[in-house]
């Protein structure tokens, strides 16, 4: 699973901060939405109030902008409008928290030395549907927190903040969340789009990006050290596609969602050099393609960093900062890190190449535990790929990471790719990859030619290791890029078409490769390509797994030979299909009577899935 921070992935979708801006901290940025600032989303409703963004005095140097609010005569209030509003579920228990001290002296307070602010959260017909006041009693930074509780639901519901005593008021860290996260964790998940993750039951997941990782430029290079620890005190950063990370879904976050779903960390760090396609090399605008790396002598605190991650997830908190950190945040066992991935689809350059060799042996030496994957470009082809895999070769790297976004056609027509890769090299992680039509949709088609693609990883499984399609999320509305698996907004998840054939060859995925004995009623080299399948076994269960993939119009008889011994007759069946256009195509689950030779008829442009009970060896 290749998770990256695009399309709202993180901030307004799966972490599930319901309060936009929390941290005044939005910045204006190139390609950011007109009017972003620290008062985005913000807004001061009613007169004799005023707000001003300070700096002067923070919680936090990593986190400056606060508000400052001037109360002339109470009855105005700062209204959050949240990502789209804020849906709220009648009888839900939401967590309302904010930062706040009062400002301006007593005199301000009319010589008392406490004042009240009232929290609720109001619909969009003005009624207050929860709310909460507070006694604000000192001149220093204090977290208030309390339990509100929805009277009704509302869809675009808004935050309100409203000073009940004139004075002068600091507020920060406004933060809205509701109780029940994934796994209830604090600081959590959005339930739903966690849930429909979790589903997928994959096997790694790889973060933050992406694009993301290495940013636009040196300085929006992704410092895994500014995401960890209190809220208030991590490094808010700009997006590279274009609006804006808290960092509230951080690394700890991202270990703990991997652990909760079964899944195998695998963090993602820059190389020392931003994006390929970045156009702000130190600070300066120098075009697209352009590349910068991080000076030669800032990077032994650069490679020190990724060093420390390893010990962030897998050191002994007793003795070693980093481990104490990640057990201060509530987690002293090891996240038990096997993978790191070094670079994503950088340009090869000398820039790149020295700066990796330079982590590469670094990490190699203080941990040969860890799987490194390096990085062969952005394409199936081309220089990167050609450059990216001599660097392999000449380090004997274990792992690298391919990406391609091909046509249907494509992946298709190449299911021999990695029949034809050299066993002795390194190994394969495909961890960006999608089929792209005109008008970029996830339809039956794509998905279908993603699926024949797949029987050919499957087959291949002593070179690709492990493969991921991207990018997983998208909320409607605020998509950067597409095709992506998961769409959402802010009450419904839309999983594609893609996103079941992810979820069957996940969940059905085997350890051991069975040459299948699969035969078609045509031998046509034109149609034969159109229809694929594959094999395997799962050593856990015992069971076999045949997967059926059909790109033809016309229903097709398959006769599938088993291997000696495996019958069964209540095998499951899992069967998808529908026109190349459908977009909203989910398996049907039913049984099968399966023996030693079997006529199973493929349905038209269909996936099917026959998973038969182990034990038969
Ligand atoms: O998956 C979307 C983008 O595609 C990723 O950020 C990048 O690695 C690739 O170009």
């Amino acid at each position: 699973m290749c998770f990256e921070d695009i399309n709202y992935g993180a901030d307004g979708g799966l972490y599930a901060e319901l309060v936009q801006n929390r941290d005044f901290e939005y910045t204006k940025g190139e390609g950011r939405e007109a009017g972003w600032g620290p008062t985005y989303a913000w807004e001061v409703e009613g007169d004799g109030m005023s707000m001003d963004i300070e700096t002067a005095d923070p919680i936090h140097q990593n986190n400056r902008h606060y508000a400052s609010l001037d109360v002339v005569k109470p009855g105005a209030a700062l209204v959050n409008s949240g990502f789209d509003g804020i849906v709220l579920t009648k009888g839900e228990k939401y967590t309302v928290s904010f930062f706040a001290r009062l400002s301006g002296g007593k005199q301000r307070h009319d010589g008392r030395s406490s004042a009240a602010i009232k929290l609720g959260l109001r619909d969009k017909n003005g009624r207050m549907l929860a709310e909460k006041k507070f006694k604000v009693s000192s001149g220093k930074w204090k977290q208030y927190s309390a339990v509100l509780r929805a009277g009704e639901s509302a869809d675009e519901a808004v935050l309100v903040v409203e000073p009940m005593t004139a004075g002068g008021y600091d507020v920060d860290m406004v933060s809205l969340f509701p109780e029940r996260t994934f796994r209830g964790r604090k600081n959590g998940l959005r339930a739903d789009l966690a849930q429909a993750i979790a589903d997928i039951r994959p096997r790694f997941v790889r973060f933050p990006g992406g694009c993301v990782a290495h940013g636009q430029g040196l300085d929006n290079i992704y410092r895994w050290k500014n995401t960890i620890g209190p809220l208030y005190s991590r490094k808010p950063m700009n997006n590279l596609w274009g609006y804006h990370q808290t960092m509230g879904l951080g690394f700890f976050e991202y270990f703990q969602f991997c652990e909760d779903i079964g899944a195998e960390p695998l963090p993602v760090i820059a190389a020392g050099v931003p994006c390929q396609n970045t156009n702000a090399v130190q600070g300066e605008l120098l075009g697209g393609g352009q590349q910068g790396g991080i000076p030669m002598d800032e990077m032994d605190e650069y490679i020190q960093d990724i060093l420390d991650l390893v010990d962030y997830a897998n050191a002994d908190p007793r003795t070693n900062k980093w481990a104490k950190m990640r057990a201060e945040s509530g987690h002293p066992a090891p996240f038990n890190l096997k993978y790191l991935g070094i670079g994503n689809e950088d340009q090869i350059t000398d820039v790149f190449a020295e700066r990796f060799k330079m982590i590469y042996e670094a990490v190699k030496k203080r941990h040969p535990e860890i799987t490194v994957i390096g990085t062969v470009g952005p394409f199936y082809e081309g220089t990167d790929y050609e450059e990216g895999w001599r660097l392999a070769d000449s380090l004997a790297l274990p792992m690298v990471d391919e990406h391609y976004y091909n046509s249907p056609g494509w992946f298709i027509y190449n299911q021999d790719f990695y029949d034809r890769y050299d066993r002795n090299k390194s190994k394969v992680y495909l961890g960006e990859y999608a089929a792209h039509l005109p008008g970029r949709p996830n339809n039956v088609e794509t998905a279908l030619a993603e699926a024949v693609y797949l029987t050919s990883v499957e087959r291949n499984g002593d070179v690709v290791s492990m493969a991921s399609y991207a990018p997983l999320l998208a909320k409607k509305g605020h998509t950067q890029w597409n095709p992506d698996m998961i769409y959402f907004d802010n009450k419904e998840v839309t999983p594609t078409v893609g996103y079941y054939v992810q979820q069957l060859f996940a969940s059905n995925s085997g350890d051991e490769y069975l040459p299948a004995d699969v035969k078609t009623d045509n031998n046509r080299k034109d149609v034969r390509s159109r229809i694929a399948s594959s094999v395997v076994r799962d050593g856990n269960t015992g069971d076999v797994i045949v997967k059926l993939v059909s790109m033809l119009p016309l229903e097709v008889n398959a006769t599938i030979n088993l291997p000696e011994g495996i019958n069964d007759d209540s095998a499951t069946l899992y069967v998808m299909s529908g026109n190349p256009s459908d977009k909203a195509v989910k398996p049907v689950e039913s049984t099968i009577s399966v023996s030693g030779k079997t006529i199973y008829k493929m349905p038209p442009y269909s996936l099917s899935v026959i998973r038969i009970k182990g034990g038969a060896k």
